[in-house]
């Protein structure tokens, strides 16, 4: 009997690449690049399952090219904004994510960011290895404190309460936004104070940014938002870049509106604007689950739903469990 024919935009793992020679034919783009959109479209022609990453954007135009056999398109990331689901929905390809595996190590990263630009360990590094420090010196490269301070999260799901958690061991006070408040537990639990965005953005040291990004979070950050933050504070994002107004945030930066930033992703990415290239600005290309267990994890749920709906099963994270439904 043939088997479902597999196009993957990466050679993921070997634990994963295992689990899926077990089910599929796979055609894998090889590349050390991202493959060019043609030819994603030219591969991904007539095949039954797609499995795939980030930065391909998965709307009508893939979908027609794909053809009627698609029944999968597997992103191998939490966030979903480069996928149409309502367009998948319509087409009946089941669409997934990577929910729950990847909070705590964004998390850690997010923490490594805010870490490294209070203290500066950037610049530090950069002096060390250049061979020009010469002594040591009362002031020199003098960051700002962790310890005590406020941390405001703004987007309090499973990342942003993650975040919240690790605060506990630097005596931090804990102020957070959502779109709905926590239960009463969780917010003992991690003694985070709810309040509105403003107040958050106006009394937190650190501004971690963790909603998805969607219609109504898009540009969420933009100058009247900067404006209300402290001119010490520091803003980190971890989740993605549109969620902040990059040309509001140069401006921020260099008028001294607030301290400065560390970030994780961009509204264009890969292109980071020159006006992020400061030192008071920790930059790192969208690392956040960069971890090889997280990673793996990451491609073996992509995996483990492909192989489910192939056995006739729904895919454990299926965004729109519908299209099973209408089949
Ligand atoms: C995601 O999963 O959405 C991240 O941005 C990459 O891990």
């Amino acid at each position: 009997m043939s088997r479902p024919k597999l196009f993957s935009t990466h050679v993921l793992f070997d634990e994963p690449r295992r689990r899926l020679a077990e089910h599929f034919d796979v055609e894998y783009w090889n590349g050390n690049e991202r493959p060019p959109r043609a030819e994603v479209l030219k591969r991904v022609a007539g095949k039954d399952a797609l499995i795939c990453l980030l930065t391909e954007k998965i709307d009508r135009e893939l979908l027609d090219a794909a053809g009627p056999n698609l029944r999968i398109a597997a992103n191998v990331a939490v966030g979903y904004d480069n996928i149409d689901v309502p367009a998948c929905t319509e087409r009946k390809v089941a669409a997934t994510n990577t929910p729950g595996v990847l909070d705590e190590t964004t998390a850690d990263f997010t923490w490594t960011l805010l870490m490294a630009v209070a203290r500066r360990l950037i610049e530090a590094d950069r002096l060390a290895r250049s061979g020009a420090w010469r002594q040591w010196n009362l002031d020199q490269l003098c960051g700002t404190d962790i310890w005590g301070k406020t941390l405001g999260i703004i987007g309090f799901g499973r990342i942003g309460r993650a975040v919240a958690r690790r605060a506990a061991g630097f005596r931090m006070r804990v102020i957070y936004n959502s779109t709905t408040r926590a239960p009463q537990e969780i917010e003992r639990e991690l003694n985070a104070e709810f309040m509105e965005r403003d107040r958050v953005l106006a009394e937190a040291d650190f501004v971690s940014l963790h909603v998805p990004l969607r219609e109504n979070t898009r540009g969420l950050i933009g100058p009247a938002e900067l404006s209300k933050m402290k001119r010490t504070a520091f803003l980190i994002n971890t989740t993605r870049g549109p969620v902040v107004q990059e040309a509001a945030l140069v401006a921020a930066l260099e008028q001294g509106t607030i301290a400065g930033a560390a970030l994780d992703v961009f509204e264009r990415e890969p292109l980071i604007s020159d006006g992020l290239r400061r030192d008071n600005v920790v930059l790192a290309p969208h690392l956040g689950s960069a971890s090889i267990e997280t990673r793996t994890r990451m491609a073996m749920i992509a995996v483990e739903n492909a192989v489910a709906l192939f056995s006739g099963k729904q895919p454990p994270t299926i965004l729109n469990p519908e299209v099973l439904r209408e089949k």
